[in-house]
């Protein structure tokens, strides 16, 4: 969206703030933290975390960007003026900085991916080799610069030029594309011999296996995969007219987003336990997986390479938003700078990300905090920053926000219930503070033995 223009339709709206959640979130992350975090007790308390915190922020979020119609730091001068608040739109800025500069090398390992489909080396391997070969690739330090930089490039191109209308024409075929491949995706999977085993590793919660470290990141995951506590959410929604249904909106969204995670979930673990992998490999885990799935079907590398578009597309329009909030602020809503703004901070982006993309090979043995530069932005962004942009936003709503201008703001257009509004907002003012903030201690190790 370049200018204060408006969305046209409640569909295009919920398609483009879709475009922003679905992304590596739903297909790359949430399959490897899963498997880190032991699988069933982690997806039930994602589950949780997404219902009880991520959805009543989305319409939180929402309330505030049409309420204002403004960008991410302007809504929060507007709504408080001469206050400090606007500081939740900065660090949404810087957030969604050190997210594209580690986002934008998993970009850049669908691009190699892609190409290799196209030079036949993924023919005939064996899982493990799948595994090596991945392996290699990305320790080619040039491989994964110019990669990550032609993600970026791609990025700084479209929100530049603001060509969202585009984009909303192309996830109407994308999401359903995305969304078809998976099932065949999952129908393979799930009758290979051993698919069992995943789906118990999925579903059969075993909560006295459940570790702190688990809770924070089912509570981070829950606000990456839904784009949450950035100001993301706000942008979007300040271009929306005054007649979309918001709650309904979110629970769209928030239903798509949860259906691709399943897909994935069940696409990869039955085929990670059938193939002997480990699910714990961590951020590589559904490179190494994808390629030995789809070489037992039939048109493999066919289906291959139509799974590694759509799912690029999905990471583009998420990598979009990133950029997005920031460009939106810094040029004011003046086309002629969103170009200029676009591509200085993209560069220095890439810049940033530098690091993390070399953290797989040259860098692989450098530590901060005992993480590898890659590890620790990530870890950054999920764990601290967006919770922390989230338990702002909360108190921000819920404490500083006019009760029945809010009520007014989401029964518009919808039938909203006086006892549903009263149940989010009770939870924005009590429940998700304290529960934020109580989940964040493991991040000062308070939780630890
Ligand atoms: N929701 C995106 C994903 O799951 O891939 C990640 C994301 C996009 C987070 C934009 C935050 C954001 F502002």
């Amino acid at each position: 969206m370049s200018q204060r223009e408006q969305f046209r339709t409640r569909l295009g709206f919920i398609l483009t703030t879709a475009g922003s959640a679905i992304g590596l979130g739903a297909i790359w992350k949430f399959p490897y933290v899963a498997g880190q975090n032991g699988g069933g007790a982690f997806f039930f308390i994602f589950i949780f975390f997404t219902f009880v915190l991520a959805l009543p922020l989305m319409m939180a979020e929402f309330a505030i960007g049409r309420t204002a119609g403004a960008d991410a730091v302007t809504s929060f001068k507007k709504i408080a003026p001469g206050t400090k608040w606007y500081g939740i739109g900065i660090l949404g800025m810087v957030t969604t900085f050190i997210l594209l500069s580690f986002y934008s090398v998993i970009g850049g390992w669908i691009i190699t991916y892609l190409g290799k489909i196209f030079t036949g080396e993924l023919i005939g391997l064996q899982s493990e080799e799948y595994a090596l070969l991945f392996q290699k690739t990305i320790e080619n330090p040039w491989l994964s610069l110019s990669l990550q930089f032609i993600f970026i490039l791609m990025t700084i191109i479209v929100v530049g030029h603001g060509i969202q209308n585009g984009i909303e024409r192309a996830s109407k075929i994308m999401m359903p594309a995305l969304a078809i491949l998976f099932l065949i995706l999952v129908i393979r999977s799930v009758t290979l011999d051993g698919a069992v085993k995943g789906m118990a590793f999925l579903f059969q919660p075993d909560f006295s296996k459940l570790t702190s470290k688990a809770v924070l990141d089912a509570m981070g995951q829950s606000f990456f995969t839904l784009s949450i506590g950035v100001s993301v959410m706000i942008t979007y929604s300040s271009y929306l007219p005054k007649t979309t249904n918001l709650p309904r909106s979110a629970l769209s969204v928030v239903s798509m987003n949860l259906l691709v995670i399943i897909l994935s979930g069940l696409s990869i673990f039955p085929a990670v336990f059938s193939f002997g992998l480990d699910p714990d490999a961590g951020p590589v885990l559904l490179f190494n997986v994808l390629p030995t799935i789809f070489s037992q079907l039939p048109f493999g590398m066919f289906f291959f390479a139509a799974f590694l578009i759509v799912f690029f597309f999905a990471a583009l329009t998420s990598a979009f938003s990133m950029l997005e909030i920031i460009v939106s602020v810094l040029s004011k809503g003046h086309l002629d700078k969103r170009k200029k703004y676009a591509w200085m901070i993209g560069i220095a982006i890439f810049i940033f990300g530098i690091p993390s993309a070399l953290s797989y090979g040259v860098l692989s043995d450098v530590t901060v905090f005992g993480k590898s530069f890659f590890d620790l932005a990530d870890y950054a962004v999920s764990n601290v920053l967006m919770p922390l942009g989230s338990l702002l936003i909360a108190i921000f709503v819920s404490w500083k926000m006019e009760k029945s201008l809010l009520f007014d703001e989401l029964k518009r257009g919808s039938k909203l219930k006086r006892g549903a509004f009263q149940a989010w907002y009770y939870i924005l003012r009590y429940v998700a503070p304290v529960l934020i903030v109580i989940v964040m201690l493991d991040v000062l190790g308070v939780w630890r033995r």
